[in-house]
């Protein structure tokens, strides 16, 4: 029996998706072969690999001036793919620090050039900066925000003017959420495993004048210039998690695309958070205008409850809701797979916790 998983990633992938991948694990298209066991340079995964493509670009309006690229490395690797890719060591990088993964960014971008905390969100990390808190610098090599951070559960409401400095957004955790202007950015990157498909990928969406700038030494494999000329296929790629993401780009069409999905992530959020809101057992501490749609951060008024309440959520069929070891408490993480009725199964369950508890 399927459950449902409130897990931050690896995270839940839509039934149907995971369906059609099963009836066609064995057998795919009528190959005799799985669409894992054949080559990347076939014609058939050629068509694999072209349609998902095709089809984020349809998904997120992609203009033609940018290339996608299909990478490896998780988004950990890019935060030192950005770095040796648009800057110099002389460069100046701004940064936004809203939480763990900008902080994660901002270490490693410390080893290749001169990082500038351009704004930061404090150190209970509950909050985003607005616009005029930020101190960006004219000369910058590039501005690199995180607009959704999984852990603390913060999400921009707005995408920072840069005004000619190229904006950079690792969007792992909110990609494919709502629709985004691709035009503001000048790179975004995002890991698979949590609203593309399964673990393994990460695509990165480079403005073309931004490719052509890494520095010599460089892997080639992390050469946004070679991989963009190679169609991401410098080398082998992760098939299976290329063809699933597909299957997931697809089933985002069938959906209506991001306006209805992002409709959809609203009211799943507003539902739950006006659950917590209105609960006297659980809060949420994040300032209301940087709530995040994805991940669903909340603390149990009575802490000595936090381990009952998962072994029960558990027992009704509600998983993954530990908060991040860093941080304590309890996240629901509700990506694009996780339909209404999880969330209302999550907020059933809390009210009859807290019913018990009291
Ligand atoms: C916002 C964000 N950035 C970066 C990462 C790191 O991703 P990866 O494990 O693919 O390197 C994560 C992982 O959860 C994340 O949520």
């Amino acid at each position: 029996m399927r459950v449902f998983n409130f897990s931050p990633g690896p995270a839940v992938l839509p039934l149907e998706v995971l369906e059609q991948a099963r009836d066609e694990l064995l057998d795919w298209q009528h190959s005799g072969m799985s669409v894992m066991e054949i080559s990347h340079r076939s014609k058939a995964f050629l068509q694999v690999a072209s349609e998902a493509e095709a089809d984020l670009r349809d998904l997120l309006s992609i203009p033609r001036n940018y290339k996608v690229l299909f990478m490896q490395g998780g988004a950990s690797a890019q935060f030192s793919l950005v770095p040796l890719n648009l800057a110099t060591p002389q460069s100046t990088v701004d940064y936004v620090n809203t939480g763990h993964w900008s902080h994660r960014a901002i270490a490693e971008a410390g080893r290749y050039c001169k990082v500038h905390v351009a704004g930061d969100a404090g150190d209970d990390y509950t909050r985003v900066p607005p616009q005029s808190e930020l101190r960006l610098s004219a000369d910058a090599a590039y501005a690199h925000y995180t607009p959704n951070e999984t852990i603390g559960g913060v999400e921009f409401g707005y995408v920072p003017d840069t005004r000619r400095v190229p904006l950079v957004a690792d969007m792992s955790s909110s990609i494919l959420s709502r629709p985004i202007d691709v035009s503001k950015f000048g790179l975004i990157y995002a890991g698979s495993q949590k609203n593309i498909g399964p673990s393994g990928l990460v695509v990165a969406i480079v403005r073309d004048d931004l490719i052509g700038h890494a520095r010599s030494e460089t892997p080639r494999v992390f050469d946004y210039k070679a991989i963009a000329d190679n169609q991401s296929m410098l080398n082998t790629p992760p098939t299976f998690a290329w063809y699933m993401a597909g299957l997931v780009f697809k089933w985002l069409k069938r959906a209506g695309g991001l306006a209805a999905v992002g409709e959809r992530n609203r009211v799943k959020a507003q539902t739950l958070y006006a659950a917590v809101d209105a609960s006297q057992l659980y809060k949420n501490t994040v300032a209301k205008d940087a709530r995040s749609w994805m991940n669903v951060t909340f603390a149990l008024n009575k802490p000595e409850l936090d381990a009952t309440f998962l072994t029960e959520a558990a027992a009704a069929g509600l998983h993954g809701l530990k908060g991040h070891r860093v941080s304590g408490g309890m996240r629901a993480s509700i990506y694009n797979a996780m339909p209404l009725a999880g969330v209302e199964a999550l907020i059933a369950f809390m009210r009859e916790f807290e019913r018990k508890h009291a």
